[in-house]
């Protein structure tokens, strides 16, 4: 096939960035999406690391990855029948896993360590704080985008409800764990690391038993000595998310945005722009996912009609009409997307089934590049 120029930012950005971020709301297609485009920038001869987070088992199976497959692993493209000029290697990203090996780097001592990643508090923050996915896959960009293996990683973003919280999580998680307001609630009564009778003053015996009432003393405890083995690892993370926002902004980044058709994502998508460009993060794409075929392009006029029986005919009317109005919805949303972000959308159709192996991520990349024709699934129930 003959080089063409790059003619769209995501294009650019694949042939010669060094990391691509996939951000969308929850179950839009990003994870579909991450790894479609990081195939075709394998086939555009790039040396490419596809970074996934909880790819559904068979797509995972496709990959060549268990659900545990923390190491990047190459995919035999050619054994596979695709002919690529790059490389493939694809992981999952355990997002908990990363937070211990967090810990360990910057835990003070042995000791501050084994207390952190034993505690019950942490097992469960780690897990259950807003932010700390999102964080995380973050912070596992710093170590990938160094791999001399790979010039380039796509990083598919952990299900969260609205595309933006990827970008607010590492605040949000660093000012919980900074001056969040349970630190300030609790350390005065808990700064020696244990319950003393201090906590039997007026108010804090007021606050201390409701709260022990709620969560139990244990509990207590295990969050003191959260906070307090916390400390000394305070300013290294800092650090880290310094860094790691300072990528997010590089040239050498970029952002795409996967959204749904429906009025709600679009509208979504126009904000999350917004907020990239305000941050000054790289924005190179819109990818509209999962867009309904429109029944009426490209129907050929004239011609004898099928005979069919009325009642049948009549409802066939009234399903056409239906997608057509959908069709013709979602199309007016994107017009108006365009306008507004000045980047015309990159267009994915509903596939006949769900997308779960090479093949079907090579579809979705000529959906998106515009590089072969898609066949549109139509429907009629
Ligand atoms: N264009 C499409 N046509 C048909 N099925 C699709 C299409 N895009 C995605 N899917 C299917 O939709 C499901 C959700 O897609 P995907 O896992 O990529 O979403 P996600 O945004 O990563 O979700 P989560 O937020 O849970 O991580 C998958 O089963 C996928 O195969
Ligand atoms: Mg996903």
């Amino acid at each position: 096939m003959a080089e063409r120029r790059p003619s769209r930012p995501l294009e650019e950005a694949l042939r010669q960035r060094r990391v691509l971020v996939v951000c969308g709301a929850g179950g839009v297609g990003k994870t579909t999406t991450a790894a479609a485009v990081a195939l075709q920038a394998a086939f555009w001869g790039r040396r490419v690391l596809a970074c996934t987070i909880d790819p559904s088992r068979r797509l995972a199976t496709s990959l060549g990855l268990t659900q545990l497959s923390e190491k990047p692993r190459r995919l035999a493209l050619e054994r596979l029948g695709f002919e690529a000029r790059g490389t493939l290697h694809a992981m999952t990203l355990d997002t908990k896993r990363t937070f211990d090996a967090l810990v360990e780097r910057f835990a003070p001592s042995e000791a501050a360590r084994g207390r952190i990643l034993d505690n019950r508090f942490y097992r469960q923050v780690s897990d259950a704080l807003a932010g700390t996915h999102e964080y995380m896959a973050m912070e596992k960009l710093l170590e990938l985008q160094d791999d001399e293996r790979f010039d380039l990683v796509v990083l598919d973003t952990p299900p969260t409800r609205h595309a933006l919280d990827f970008l607010e999580a590492p605040d949000r998680l660093l000012s919980f764990l900074d001056t969040g307001i349970l630190r300030f609630f609790l350390k005065p009564y808990f700064v020696a690391g244990r319950l003393t009778l201090r906590i039997a003053t007026r108010t804090g015996a007021l606050a201390f038993s409701m709260v022990d009432k709620y969560l139990g003393l244990r509990f207590l405890q295990d969050l003191s000595e959260f906070f307090l083995a916390f400390e000394g690892l305070y300013a290294g993370f800092k650090e880290r998310a310094a860094q790691v926002f300072e990528l997010l902004r590089d040239p050498g980044s970029g952002f795409v945005l996967v959204a749904s058709p429906a009025r709600l994502s679009l509208d979504e998508a126009l904000y999350f722009h917004r907020r990239l460009v305000e941050k000054k993060m790289p924005f190179v794409g819109l990818v509209v996912n999962r867009l309904h075929p429109d029944p009426a392009a490209g129907a050929r006029r004239g011609g004898t009609p099928p005979r069919l029986e009325p009642a049948f005919a009549e409802k066939l009317v009234a399903v056409h009409r239906d997608l057509r109005t959908l069709a013709r919805a979602e199309r007016r949303g994107l017009a108006r997307l365009e306008v507004d972000t000045g980047m015309a959308p990159l267009l994915v159709p509903e596939l006949e089934s769900d997308v779960h192996d090479l093949r079907g991520l090579a579809e979705v990349a000529a959906a998106i590049f515009g590089t072969a024709p898609v066949k549109l699934r139509r429907r009629v129930s």
